[in-house]
């Protein structure tokens, strides 16, 4: 392996000249990552204090709290946090989840609706706003002690973009509509293609498994791995009837800030709104009537992009939304180097009718789920990956596809641009016996 070279000159100071662990080269047109990326320690640490915590990161979505009260508990990049609308305000507030007196959790369930936070250590309560309410015995606290100071600590950012919520744990972070740049247009793509007004369908995917989360990056925009990963689905899809011909075709798109997408056309259907024989003869009259809709609201073009058009897009660093023949939001986060965990919803017009609430719900299971066509054989993928990095034998992944032209969606721009982000924020522990 590379590592840091002393260059000793007779009567000068040793300087330190660095290896970068990504390789960009313009002029060979080729682009590589050195694996300790996906291994080291020392670049795990470091990607929790340079990205996880200076990024916006996904929360969740206002219509998991669509009511005052409504709360949802969930870690975020590791860290234990809840989401509740306040009573009041009627506003979403992103506390840490810690009691301020001794740090128990005050949010105990995943999901709910609450006046108040008990906390059940010593019984501190706090209400929807935060502010601590009842303290048992507080006369046994001195007058020096401000009971209006020991609300609950909010998280330093939320902000939300169309009913999504992120947060930062960076107070000086630009605002979120800069931080998204150019993914906006597709975030409104994949909303407006629902109808404009949308929720998260009940229940969620959580699953887990053994790579590091930079590889679920790359897998969940890579339209490369599609035809030979998955195989066994497209099979599947011509045993129903579905006509192959026109394969895969599309672009990628950097958009900016380590966001990009690929947008491609494929043969399966969309519940917005493209019919295909998996949905059933039943299904055609209603998905038709939604693609009437969206070009009556929208014109044709864009309703062709919103209805045809698949599109993986990823918001740097952790959140991926497969608008493909489901609406998949996807968020994960790494405990370890070589360990993700992934939790992930299905998207839906909020006011969807059952039948195609459930070929929605079916269409996410049969690819996307822990149990599906796709899931098992991209983790299957993933982990290989993985062991293949163990002992450092091969040093370098290559990422070169479609460099010398315009980048198609089975080529790796998309990836670069991660890339190329990633190594921006990592600053130094992105050089190979960098990171500390
Ligand atoms: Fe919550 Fe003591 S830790 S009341
Ligand atoms: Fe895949």
């Amino acid at each position: 392996m590379s590592i840091d070279t002393d260059i000793r000159q007779p009567g000068t100071n040793p300087q330190r000249v660095r290896d970068p662990m990504v390789v960009d080269d313009q002029n060979q047109q080729t682009f590589r990552v050195h694996r300790s990326a996906m291994t080291s320690p020392d670049v795990h640490r470091a990607e929790i204090e340079r990205i996880f915590a200076h990024s916006w990161l996904y929360v969740g979505h206002e219509s998991e709290i669509a009511n005052p009260g409504d709360f949802v508990r969930r870690p975020v990049a590791g860290r234990p946090l809840f989401m509740v609308r306040g009573l009041k305000s009627g506003n979403i507030n992103v506390f840490h989840n810690s009691c301020t007196h001794r740090g128990a959790m005050v949010c105990r369930q995943d999901r709910g609706t609450a006046k108040v936070f008990s906390c059940f250590y010593h019984a501190w309560s706090f209400d929807t706003e935060g502010n601590l309410k009842g303290v048992p015995d507080r006369d046994a606290y001195a007058n020096g002690l401000d009971f209006s100071k020991l609300g609950l600590k909010r998280v330093e950012r939320v902000e939300s973009y169309r009913g999504f919520v992120f947060a930062s744990f960076d107070a000086d972070i630009v605002d979120l509509p800069t931080y998204l740049a150019d993914a906006k247009e597709y975030l409104d793509l994949v909303i407006d293609g629902c109808g404009g007004s949308v929720e998260l369908a009940k229940g969620t995917n959580e699953y887990s498994f053994s790579a590091n989360w930079k590889l679920l990056v790359e897998n969940s925009i890579d339209g490369y791995h599609a035809q030979s990963t998955h195989d066994t689905y497209f099979k599947y899809l011509v045993s129903i009837g579905t006509d192959l011909n026109g394969g895969v075709n599309g672009k990628a798109v950097s958009l900016g800030n380590g966001h990009a997408v690929i947008e491609y056309s494929a043969p399966w259907g969309r519940p917005v709104a493209k019919w295909e024989p998996l949905f059933g003869e039943e299904a055609r009259e209603e998905i038709d009537r939604l693609r009437a809709d969206l070009v009556h609201r929208y014109g044709a073009e864009r309703a062709h992009k919103m209805a045809e058009v698949n599109r993986n897009l990823l918001i740097y660093p952790n959140l991926v939304i497969n608008d493909i023949m489901a609406v998949t939001v996807r968020t994960f986060f790494p405990p370890a180097p070589d360990r993700v965990d992934v939790t992930a919803w299905q998207l839906a017009p909020r006011d969807e009718i059952d039948s195609l609430r459930q070929r929605r719900l079916d269409s996410f299971l049969t690819f996307l789920g822990p149990g599906g066509f796709a899931t098992p054989d991209d983790v299957e993928a993933l982990e290989s990956c993985q062991q293949g990095y163990a002992g450092g034998g091969v040093e370098w992944n290559d990422i070169s596809r479609g460099m010398a032209r315009g980048p198609m969606a089975n080529d790796e721009e998309q990836m670069r641009e991660f890339w190329r982000r990633w190594q921006t924020q990592m600053g130094d522990a992105a050089d190979l016996g960098g990171a500390r």
